[in-house]
């Protein structure tokens, strides 16, 4: 039975891939996508959603428009300059033809969990928002949702955004605190793997060659990605796999090495951001029978669920399942 989805995202061209990745997968049912602000302003990912889900006829699937900002701080910035200023490599498509489902994102949240309790994996691919809002206005849903696989972090390896922190947990760490504190199921595929998961111009070329309407999409608004690749790190036409990682993940998560520990988030300070992985549980405040640290004396103080981390993959085999989803007819 195909696992049912909700996919909430920024598009964004490694969300457009890993999107069109899971509506051609058999073994995925997408029950919506929900848009939030991170590589461009919210009402602009909205609109790049209704346009993946247009692309193939797949536009039976609900889009709804979430949060415009972080929880708590001002809107800071967006990932323009990675993605373009429409998302999508400064391709100025044509609008999309769809309207957006009324609700909230997050109210389609909490409305499709109620809905199919304990059945709904959330895929998120940008910042946090919609799913703490969700959390938040509806906490009923945190023991419904079957898994949270979520492409955000840095557990050991460098950030993306700053020295120590990834764009998704940067744009709204607050919201990773809660969806990390949370008792719930969370898997997190972050920088340790995704930017080990290089797809080569050679790949990309051979990619484009099926001649796919998804395909024939990517290759027209991946340039302006592959441009920030090489510009940032000199990758010659190749490109990091941050999002396609978590179709590839819920369809084979076989392909990855995962360790369990809590992660925390900093919000505030010079690692701002960061997901700290707390591989050894000594973050959590130890008790001093004498005075509590952290609570009253004697209180006994809960250590925070342990996060699913993926800490190594299987490239090729990655790579290979997206080529196959992608050149699929
Ligand atoms: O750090 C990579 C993440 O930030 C990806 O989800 C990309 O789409 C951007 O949102
Ligand atoms: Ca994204």
């Amino acid at each position: 039975m195909a696992q049912k989805i909700i996919i909430d995202t920024d598009p964004g061209i490694d969300d457009a891939m890993a999107i069109l990745a899971a509506l051609h997968s058999p073994d995925l049912e997408v029950l919506g996508l929900t848009a939030v602000f991170g590589n461009a302003v919210v009402d602009t990912c909205a609109q790049n959603a209704l346009r993946l889900v247009e692309l193939e006829g797949n536009d039976h699937i609900p889009v709804a428009k979430g949060c415009a900002k972080p929880l708590v701080l001002p809107l800071d910035s967006v990932g323009t300059l990675v993605h373009g200023r429409d998302g999508f490599g400064n391709t100025n498509l044509p609008e999309p033809c769809g309207k957006l489902d009324p609700r909230h994102a997050a109210q389609f949240i909490i409305d499709t969990v109620l809905a199919h309790p304990h059945e709904v994996t959330l895929m998120p691919l940008g910042p946090l928002t919609n799913i703490a809002l969700a959390c938040i206005l509806e906490p009923r849903i945190i023991p419904l949702v079957k898994e949270v696989v979520l492409m955000g972090g840095s557990a050991f390896a460098l950030g993306n955004v700053s020295p120590v922190a990834e764009a998704n947990i940067f744009h709204d760490p607050h919201a990773a605190e809660v969806v990390f504190a949370a008792p719930w199921k969370v898997t997190m595929i972050g920088l340790d793997v995704t930017m080990k998961i290089v797809m080569t111009p050679e790949y990309l070329s051979r990619l484009y060659a099926a001649g796919t309407p998804a395909v024939r999409f990517l290759e027209h608004i991946q340039p302006c990605y592959q441009d920030f690749h090489h510009a940032i790190h000199g990758m010659g036409g190749a490109i990091h796999t941050h999002d396609p990682a978590v179709t590839a993940y819920l369809l084979a998560p076989e392909l990855f090495y995962c360790e369990r520990m809590p992660v925390y988030v900093e919000t505030a300070g010079h690692c701002f951001g960061k997901t700290i992985a707390d591989k050894y549980h000594k973050i959590f405040p130890s008790l001093n029978l004498n005075q509590g640290i952290g609570g009253e004396a004697g209180e006994v103080l809960v250590e925070r669920p342990s996060t699913t981390i993926a800490l190594r993959a299987d490239e090729a085999g990655v790579l290979n399942l997206l080529f196959d989803l992608l050149t699929k007819a």
